[in-house]
């Protein structure tokens, strides 16, 4: 069943559409001060913590998910932040679209959906082809944080990321079960009351890397057809 979109008005929301008719992301923000992302941010739980923590940062939350994006804004308002900004936008549209190269301080992506069978993996946001979008757009010494209760998808993208030229491991191992300050996001907190361990993985961009390992990405044509069932809710 189609949901009712919610029309969001509030004043932390950037339309899509603005940016496609040639406003730049940084016009949204109160200060001019480094800009980190959230990936998938659900209703808000972690972006509010961390952009508590770090006033010195600007943070954009986006999701594909309207209601959560919805609830997000207000609960930014609730919190008196003026650091975040929200958008409704899929991650590789977003990224290619309207970011260049070396222009986000941090990339946070919380217990992304695990498409937990074996058929629906090459599903999964988190990839080789993904984590490498990602470092084009990250600054040099820029962080990517990856966070996720399910073991296979834990394991395979703490193994992957030593396999990436241009990524330095910012932990000791591949992972750890917890991050020292890191906020705990609404699926984190569920799953640790169900006993299940989180795998965190956190990699910075490194800041000499061979040209040919820095390809510009190609641009996301668009949403694809697993996205138009949540472009609708
Ligand atoms: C399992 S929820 C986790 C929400 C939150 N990060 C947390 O940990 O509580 C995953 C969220 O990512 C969003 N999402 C999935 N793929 C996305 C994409 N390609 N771009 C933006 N958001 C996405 C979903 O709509 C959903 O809200």
């Amino acid at each position: 069943m189609t949901q009712r979109v919610i029309e969001i008005t509030s004043p932390f929301f950037i339309p899509r559409q603005r940016l496609e008719d040639g406003a730049r992301l940084d016009e949204f923000f109160e200060k001019d001060q480094p800009l980190a992302l959230e990936i998938g941010c659900g209703i808000g739980d972690f972006i509010i913590q961390l952009a508590e923590q770090q006033p010195q940062v600007n943070f954009l939350a986006i999701d594909i998910y309207n209601k959560g994006c919805y609830k997000t804004c207000s609960r930014i308002e609730t919190a008196g932040l003026t650091n975040v900004r929200v958008m409704r936008i899929e991650a590789r549209y977003l990224l290619t679209h309207f970011f260049s190269a070396d222009s986000l301080a941090a990339v946070y992506i919380n217990c992304p959906d695990p498409w937990p069978k074996k058929r629906h993996r090459s599903r999964r946001l988190v990839n080789r082809d993904f984590v490498q979008t990602l470092l084009y757009y990250l600054n040099p010494g820029g962080d990517f944080y990856f966070s996720t209760d399910f073991d296979d998808y834990g394991e395979s993208v703490a193994e992957l990321m030593p396999t990436v030229e241009g990524y330095i491991n910012a932990l000791d191992t591949g992972f750890a079960r917890s991050l020292p300050g890191y906020p705990i996001s609404k699926y984190m907190r569920r799953f640790l009351q169900k006993g299940q361990e989180i795998y965190f993985v956190h990699c910075r961009k490194a800041t000499q890397i061979r040209p040919e390992a820095l390809q510009r990405p190609a641009i996301d044509p668009g949403f694809r057809v697993r996205w138009s069932r949540a472009e609708n809710e």
